[in-house]
């Protein structure tokens, strides 16, 4: 049986940014509770006329290049995303023509924040079962376009980006465990409504704009630190390794207080954690791949290092992965 190993990193921001300063200017805050309460300095905002499907295809033209791979080698294309630019075709299909990925199949998932790890668990299985040999996963969201710059409890964390990984089929160890877990019960914790406006929803929305999203923020951090915390841990386990033998993790950049919370409870000191917030915010389903691709590029993560992957987000759901780069 095959490994399913990442042989390519690609990401994309947009060009614009929004910083403290800026944020201060259009909602009442200021830099030291950002700042302190979220580890944020900067967001990067997508163009109006730039969408979740150009920033996918950016980072996966990327991500191509660095695994000296054609477009149409790839068998699949799976895109994590919330903010897709149609309800059909998806952006996977858009991806698919603008990279010219004439024989991969190609589509959606929405697990929010977890996405870029539900779309590597997704691709694992495909290559361990021998199904498919080269698979593009993405993750990318322009949560600037849903986000209500009125509401300074939720405007202050979310930026735009695209992360993106090549896995193939490989002899070598790649993605070693990874596990997937939803909490629907707890879903409207964390929403962005589309067609359905049901009386409780609309009720906690008066005087808000009611197509963004709507968040319990300080529930959603409690949530956030413990399930963090054990999906790592299993996941760790399920690799048949210990926290000792794992050189970084990459969290889900949602908050420095949720990412250190969660990691002192793993027993894993501050220094093998990657955080970049301070530069982009939260960007959803971009933020694991785009802090992926930062650490191995800047070589935080070395070849042959063991690395863990964990998220969380809307759903509510979550993700963890054991990798050897
Ligand atoms: N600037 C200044 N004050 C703000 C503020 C802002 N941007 N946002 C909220 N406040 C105020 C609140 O109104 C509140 O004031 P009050 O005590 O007078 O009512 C106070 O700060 C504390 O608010 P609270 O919501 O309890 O703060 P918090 O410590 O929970 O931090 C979040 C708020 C949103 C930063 C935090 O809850 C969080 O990060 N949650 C997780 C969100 C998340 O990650 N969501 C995405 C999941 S993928």
């Amino acid at each position: 049986m095959s490994n399913a190993k990442i042989t390519g990193y690609g990401y994309y921001v947009p060009e614009k940014v929004y910083d403290n300063a800026y944020m201060e200017q259009i909602v009442e805050t200021n830099d030291e509770w950002i700042t302190q309460r979220t580890g944020i300095k900067e967001r990067r905002i997508a163009k109006d006329n730039e969408y979740t499907s150009d920033m996918a295809t950016e980072a996966a033209r990327m991500a191509l290049e660095d695994a000296h791979m054609a477009a149409e080698a790839l068998d699949l294309i799976i895109v994590a995303t919330i903010t897709a630019d149609y309800h059909t075709p998806s952006c996977a299909c858009v991806v698919q023509k603008n990279i010219g990925a004439a024989h991969a199949a190609a589509f959606d998932i929405n697990a929010a924040c977890s996405g870029f790890v539900t779309a590597l668990a997704i691709a694992k299985q495909f290559i361990e079962n021998g199904t498919y040999q080269k698979i593009l996963i993405i993750g990318a969201d322009t949560l600037s376009k849903i986000t209500d710059y009125k509401d300074r409890g939720t405007c202050i964390l979310f930026g735009d980006a695209a992360g993106a990984a090549v896995l193939e089929a490989s002899a070598e160890p790649g993605v070693m465990a990874v596990d997937i877990g939803a909490n629907g019960a707890d879903g409207m914790k964390l929403t962005s409504l589309d067609l359905k406006a049901d009386a409780e929803e609309t009720e906690k929305r008066v005087g808000k704009d009611a197509s963004k999203i709507f968040m319990a923020g300080a529930e959603v951090m409690k949530f956030a630190v413990k399930i963090m915390a054990e999906a790592a841990s299993k996941v760790v386990a399920e690799a048949g390794l210990t926290m000792d033998d794992i050189a970084l993790i990459v969290p889900h950049q949602a908050n420095t207080r949720i990412i250190y919370g969660a990691s002192k409870r793993m027993g894993i000191s501050d220094d093998k954690v990657f955080v970049n917030i301070q530069k982009y915010g939260n960007t959803s389903g971009a933020s694991i791949p785009v802090a992926l691709y930062e650490a191995v590029k800047s070589g935080r993560a070395k070849p042959g290092d063991k690395i863990v992957l964990v998220g969380f987000g809307g759903g509510l759901t979550w993700g963890a992965a054991v990798l050897q780069i």
